[in-house]
């Protein structure tokens, strides 16, 4: 079944002076992705990737296009509903300290979310954090350090704990691994495949490398210059 349906979807980005410089950064893209199955997004620097993938969260506006979730089109929700989808809709960053609080002990940036979107109450809360963090295999004595303490995997691992709190439908991995060790990268890589099999989320899994893209995804999209040029 269809979760996600991008249909010419156009981000440009304008600048210079009188903003007529044009960066046409996605230049009608379309796609579809079905339920619990992985596109991949493989392409190089600047080929529109991220921008891609924010522009379909609704992170950015986009120019032009729609997009459907669950054949509901989404590209002119606001407030409330834009709200509620940003807990169905989530993305996971390269640098996993751009998503957490330095202030905050991981115990709190996984309860966080739970406590804005109004998920579960005071006793419950803990429940639910020991469970997520245990879900993305990390030692209960983490959730008392501040992320500084953590290193580069660990904090990944606390991304995605954070994010699954909120049981998400669709997920942008947006080069979550491309800062970390082979070894690390390789295991986060396993535990997203995992918890996709686990909880049958939707993934469009960015790449500069092809061959992570590869093993990831059900299906490859190539990307140049703001275009897909390529499905296979
Ligand atoms: N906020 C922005 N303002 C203007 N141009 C941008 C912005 N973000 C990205 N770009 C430009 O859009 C193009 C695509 O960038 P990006 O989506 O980050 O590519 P990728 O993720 O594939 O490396 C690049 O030419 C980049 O310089
Ligand atoms: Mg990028």
């Amino acid at each position: 079944m269809t979760l996600l349906k991008v249909e010419n979807l156009k981000k440009y980005y304008s600048s210079g002076l009188f903003r007529r410089q044009v960066n046409r950064a996605v230049d009608g893209v379309s796609f579809e992705l079905e339920r619990g199955k992985t596109l991949g997004l493989v392409g190089k620097s600047g080929c529109g990737k991220s921008t891609l993938g924010r522009t379909v969260l609704r992170l950015l506006e986009p120019t032009a296009g729609k997009v459907f979730f669950e054949d509901r089109e989404i590209s002119g929700l606001r407030g409330r509903e834009l709200k509620k989808l940003g807990t169905e809709m989530q993305i996971i960053f390269q640098h996993p300290e751009a998503s957490l609080n330095p202030k905050m002990r991981i115990y709190d940036c996984i309860a966080e979310p739970l406590r804005i979107h109004g998920l579960c109450g005071k006793e419950a809360e803990k429940t639910r954090v020991l469970e997520l963090i245990g879900g993305v295999a990390l030692d209960e004595e983490l959730l008392f350090r501040y992320p500084r303490e953590l290193s580069g995997g660990q904090l990944q691992r606390v991304v995605i704990a954070r994010i699954l709190g909120l049981k998400p439908k669709f997920i942008v991995a947006d080069e979550p691994t491309s800062m970390l060790d082979p070894l690390v990268q390789a295991q986060i890589l396993t535990l997203l495949k995992k918890l996709q099999q686990d909880c049958g989320i939707s993934f469009l899994f960015i790449s500069h490398d092809p061959a992570v893209v590869e093993w990831m995804s059900d299906e490859v999209a190539v990307m140049e210059g703001g275009k897909i040029v390529e499905f296979h």
